[in-house]
Parts: C-alpha cells; structure tokens; sequence
C-alpha cells in the first residue's frame, strides 16, 4: 500500500513556483456563529431533515477560536498558499458596512499568513449567503449581485495588501442548482424555473466583482473558482452520447461559456421559457470580464444515458467509490483540463480543490488513509498529464485541510489531509498529510 506522493522528476509540478496548497471554507470550519449575522446555511442546518446528522455550522471545527493553531498546523505542512473563505455575514452589517470586528478576524489571520510567507487564496462567497438577502429572494433576486459588487468592493479596500488572490465565487452551479433548482443546498429552494435564473444572478455577481477587484485589488490574481463533473455516455449509442453533451452543456459549461465566449450553451434556447434566465442587455459583457486565472474544482465524474422523458438520466456511480459514493475516476480529470484548453482561451489555471471522502479511523493517534493518498497520487498525475498536454495548470489545492463540515452530509463525511475529532477539536496530521508535506519539500 502506497504511503507516499510522488511525481515524474521532469514534471512541473516539482518546480518550486509550481503553488501547493491547501483549501478550506469560513462556513465549515470556522464555527463562532454568535459573531456574525445568520446564513442561508444556519436557516437549513435547523430544518429538519435537510443535514444527514442534524448537525450544524455554530462550532464547527472552531478555527474562529483556534485559527492561530492551525495557522501554525498549515505551516507545519509546509505549503505554500492557504485557500480560505470570508463570511459575508461575518464582514457586512445588515445596512450594509463593513463590519469591523469580522474584517479584524480575517486581517488577523491574513497578517500571520503573510508573517509566515504563505499566499492567501481568497474566495469571497462560499455559500454563506446573509440570510436577510434571501429574505429578499436571495439568487433569485437581481439586487443580491449589486450587494455582491458592494461587499467586494469594502471587503477587498478592507484587506489590501494582504491578499494573494481573490475568487469571486466558489462553484457557482452548487449554489445555483443544488440551492435553487435541486433544493438539497441552502435554501433548499426546488423547481426546474429558478436554476438558470439563480446561476444568471451568481454570474452577474461575478462580473460586478471582477469590476471593482480589478480597481481596488490590481496586483492580486483576480477569478472565479468552477466545478466540473465531466460527463460521459454510458454506451457508444448516439442517444446516450446527446444525452451526455445536453448534461454537461447543462451542469458544466453553463458556468465556463458565459466566462468565454460571453454566452450560454445553446441548450438555452430549447429550454421552456420559464427554465431560461433573465438575460438584461450588458449582462455577459458583465460576466465575461477577463479573468487573471479559472479555478478548477475535480471529484469525480457522471455518466448518463439516454431517457424518453427527460433529456438525460444519470447512472448510478460506478466503482471505485470514496466514501462520500462519488467513482475515483482520474483519467476525467485530464480530459476535462484538456478539453476546457481546446474549448476556450483560458486564463493560468489553479486545481483549487481536489480530494477525498474516506472512512478514516484514529488509531494510537494515526491516520493511515493509504487509500486517499492513492487517490491524491492519481489526480496528481491526472493534473500532470494534462500540464504535458500543453494545459497551463499552476497550482494544486488539496480539499481540505482539515475534516470539516460537509454541507449536507454534515460531519459524517471527512475529507481532510488532518483529522479532527469534533469533540476535543483536537487535529491529528493524517499519513495523506505527511505525504503531502513531503511531496512538497521534496522539490
Ligand atoms: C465542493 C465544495 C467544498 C467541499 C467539497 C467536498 O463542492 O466546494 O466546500 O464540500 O466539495
């Protein structure tokens, strides 16, 4: 069983501006909720049924009080960036101004990052959402992008100086589709007619973002931070083989093409009316702003297949799956960098999460997750692959740091690089950890 990392010694990524890092986000670990004003994700945590656990976000894994310790955890690891997210309702007042004891949580931890020469990788919306703005309607509501431009536009002034570089959005689709469409993300809201509209709006916020972070924020790398679940047939049948195009111009290239080529897949226009977004006149101007860098986030893949009433139907996950049920399918990885390289003119590329769910066990205080390591060392050399395929891939982020809070599996799934017991708040550095940190001063 394999217990270390390891990479080709001609590749790339074993030079040292190759950036190695590690991603977290402010709503799964940060706990310390009487701080900040509610979410969409405290409303849903305390919907019954909604969390696997009926767990929620009010302590997490406390790094609101512990931050200064697992600051000197991600040190320890020797890393060279630290991807992280703000709370919008931690920094922003109600009447929207900055609030000030929220904006000194965060230069606090971005002065010890900086202390300690580690780029701080800031993504400005991971999902917290105030709950007061989806009292108003939320994504579905066009105003939420302008209070989107305006949070940008203090909290990066707030924090100049100390940022490396700013995401704008964390996976859009999960917020728009998950959120609006499939309803088994905060808010919970279901129906075919407010996925598009909601994806409409997260875009929009996007480009608004881009606007100022370009005045405020020049000399940091300025982006956006996708998913992709790249989508495969099931057969060679050409049924299956549409089906699967329609499911990834649908999930996937929704959120690239805007970025692009400033439209949306031509799906659009076989979608009813009321599925279509509400497209205003310099809306994908706004949205196609150029980006410094695309953030690409990679799991897993989908399959589909053909099916006579919907578009398309999605097969269950095919073997080998991690914990979390999602099929280790790292050769998907390569293909979607190169494939994104052929259909776009893209920016510098971050991998800006990648990683695993496994069962881990804590035994006389070790991990020994050999089978996430194994899935680390294949999506590297996926990464790898596609850097010898010409794609211009900079940087790998390992989701996550730590065990965390998991949306709607709540604590039940970990898929962190350090273990957390949730009772002690104790973290224990996992072998995927260790063989990490000495992949990374190996170079
Ligand atoms: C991604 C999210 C991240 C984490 C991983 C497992 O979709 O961005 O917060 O939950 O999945």
């Amino acid at each position: 069983m394999q217990a270390t990392l390891s990479l080709p010694s001609s590749s790339t990524m074993l030079n040292k501006n190759f950036i190695y890092g590690v991603a977290t986000a402010s709503f799964q670990i940060e706990g310390g909720a009487a701080n900040r004003l509610p979410c969409i994700w405290d409303t849903f945590c305390n919907t019954p049924g909604k969390v696997l656990d009926n767990s929620n976000g009010d302590v997490a894994c406390n790094h609101y009080n512990l931050w200064e310790k697992d600051i000197e955890l991600i040190d320890s690891l020797g890393v060279d960036a630290y991807r992280l997210s703000i709370s919008w309702p931690r920094v922003m007042t109600q009447s929207g101004d900055l609030n000030p004891e929220g904006v000194h949580y965060y230069l606090n931890i971005l002065k010890r990052l900086k202390d300690k020469n580690i780029k701080a990788f800031v993504t400005l919306y991971h999902w917290d959402l105030p709950q007061h703005l989806e009292d108003n309607g939320g994504w579905l509501n066009r105003e939420t992008a302008y209070k989107f431009q305006e949070y940008a536009d203090k909290i990066s002034i707030a924090l100049k100086g100390y940022v490396h570089s700013y995401a704008t959005l964390n996976e859009p689709f999960c917020s728009a589709y998950l959120g609006y469409e499939a309803g088994i993300h905060a808010p919970g809201i279901k129906g075919k007619e407010y996925g598009k509209k909601a994806a409409h709006h997260l875009l929009l916020a996007h480009g608004l973002a881009m606007q100022v972070l370009t005045k405020n924020s020049p000399n940091t790398s300025n982006g956006i931070v996708l998913n992709f679940t790249p989508a495969y047939p099931a057969t060679d049948s050409a049924a299956d083989k549409a089906a699967s195009d329609y499911a990834d111009d649908y999930f996937n290239q929704w959120y690239a093409k805007p970025l692009f080529d400033a439209q949306y897949p031509s799906i659009n226009e076989q979608l009813p009316k009321d599925q279509q977004p509400v497209i205003f006149k310099d809306d994908m101007e706004i949205i196609s702003h150029p980006l410094d860098f695309l953030g690409v986030n990679f799991y897993t893949r989908a399959v589909y297949s053909h099916d006579d009433n919907e578009k398309f139907k999605e097969m269950p996950a095919r073997e080998p799956r991690t914990d979390i049920g999602w099929e280790i399918y790292p050769d998907a990885f390569t293909a979607l960098l190169t494939s994104l390289n052929e259909k776009y003119i893209l920016p510098p590329i971050y991998i800006t999460e990648n990683g695993a769910a496994m069962a881990d066990k804590i035994v006389d205080d070790e991990v020994l997750d050999n089978d996430r390591i194994s899935y680390y060392q294949s999506h590297l050399n996926a990464v790898h692959c596609a850097i010898e395929k010409g794609v211009n891939v900079q940087g790998y982020f390992a989701w996550s740091l730590m065990d965390n809070f998991e949306w709607a599996e709540g604590y039940t799934k970990r898929f962190g690089i350090v273990y957390v017991n949730y009772e002690t708040q104790k973290r224990t550095i996992k072998a995927s950890g260790l063989a990490y940190k000495n992949l990374i001063s190996n170079r």
